[in-house]
């Protein structure tokens, strides 16, 4: 099928969630390397919205799903699964949790979170179900999960929602501290807000909200969902803040491109999951189990942690010689990052960057976002570095 029978099927057929998209649509990829249906080759420096972190048909990754796909893909948790086992093993060992819940997505992992947070209070009756979250946060697109989500556009059509979420200005110790009350349960947050535009949390401010669950019996949860898997420079967005929550969520680069989300939490809370209290049909099957099996694997073996950490540093040190052209932000950590403009170009800088055969995010009209695989050079960095200099100058 060439794009244009594509895009008429899709206008046809499709629910029109994603009004229109970027005018390509992709047959096959190559590492950072991605083939439109008519051939033409992109720079993906958006990793499926910080998703494939191992690019695209990793041949390790590529043989690890084709065994797997050819042994076993599905036999429901009424069973036990080995590889589910062993990745809730292996997220263990890499972090602050003992023990790891598997779901779906993002969204189905967040669910998962606060249902562990609510019942944990349940269990200890104490009378805490609020949960405070803070603004212009994105947790996912579920009813519960919008509700968590601190930002109205996402929750106006659906009111009424889950009822019971808080939401408090980002690095304000004042405000989160006159949002407490005897019931609140927990506050949850990005290390780093992505999908708003790429806003990294305060370290004193972690480190204080983190004092402040410890004094009064809060609990405190992350959102790895995309800071997770080493595309901060850091296996996990918490490890920057010297602080460690008690459970946190992962998704996205856990399965690169394999659908999965983790709920990870230390045993004291993991503890209030009693059999029959949560459940899956897929989650933690073999077949995505495997993917994030793999992907530890190949984060490892490859190095491709301190790779981020590394080519992150480099790449936002370039950066910073887009304000040279327009005033802007550099901000975000490792391969996180985001450019932030005086002038409203951001979208405009995204469409001269696709024709040029570069694919990157836009937030609004101001903020561009990079979230490439973890398999960028600096090589690639500096292909995109010309290519957006040139594209920029353009248009201011
Ligand atoms: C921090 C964060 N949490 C949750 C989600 C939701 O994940 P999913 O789209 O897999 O449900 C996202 C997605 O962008 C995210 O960035």
């Amino acid at each position: 099928m060439d794009f244009q029978q594509i895009g008429a099927l899709d206008a046809t057929y499709y629910m029109n969630t994603f009004g229109s998209r970027t005018p390509v649509a992709f047959e096959r990829g190559e590492g950072m390397t991605l083939y439109a249906t008519d051939g033409t080759a992109y720079q993906d420096f958006m990793a499926g919205i910080a998703v494939t972190a191992l690019g695209h048909s990793h041949p390790v990754f590529v043989a690890a799903m084709t065994d797997q796909v050819q042994k076993l893909v599905h036999t429901s948790n009424l069973y036990y699964i080995e590889n589910q086992a062993k990745l809730a093993e292996t997220i263990a060992k890499h972090s602050c949790a003992d023990r790891v819940f598997f779901a779906n997505s993002g969204a189905e992992a967040n669910e998962g979170l606060i249902k562990l947070a609510k019942i944990y209070h349940h269990k200890k009756g104490t009378g805490r179900y609020e949960i405070i979250t803070l603004r212009n946060s994105f947790h996912g697109r579920t009813l519960t999960t919008v509700a968590a989500t601190g930002q109205e556009k996402y929750q106006k059509p659906y009111a009424p929602l889950t009822p019971g979420f808080v939401h408090v200005p980002i690095n304000d110790m004042d405000a989160l501290l006159g949002a407490i009350t005897p019931k609140t349960a927990a506050i949850l947050c990005e290390p780093i807000q992505g999908e708003s535009g790429v806003h990294p949390l305060e370290e004193g401010y972690i480190q204080a909200v983190r004092k402040l669950c410890d004094a009064q019996g809060i609990l405190l949860l992350f959102d790895e969902v995309q800071t997770g898997m080493g595309r901060t420079g850091k296996w996990f967005g918490y490890e920057h803040y010297g602080v460690t929550p008690d459970a946190f969520t992962l998704a996205k680069a856990l399965g690169n491109g394999i659908p999965i989300g983790a709920v990870c939490a230390k045993q004291f809370l993991a503890d209030a999951f009693s059999p029959g209290d949560h459940g899956s049909t897929f989650g933690g099957g073999p077949l995505a189990t495997r993917a994030g099996l793999c992907v530890f694997e190949v984060l490892e073996r490859e190095n491709l942690v301190q790779h981020a950490a590394d080519v992150g540093a480099y790449f936002g040190e370039r950066l910073h010689e887009l304000g040279a052209i327009c005033a802007c932000e550099v901000r975000g950590k490792g391969l996180m990052l985001g450019v932030e403009f005086v002038q409203p170009i951001a979208k405009a800088l995204q469409t001269a960057l696709f024709e040029a055969h570069y694919l990157v995010g836009a937030v609004g009209n101001t903020i561009l976002r990079l979230l490439p695989p973890l398999i960028v050079t600096r090589k690639d960095i500096d292909g995109f570095m010309d290519a957006a200099k040139q594209a920029l100058a353009a248009l201011v």
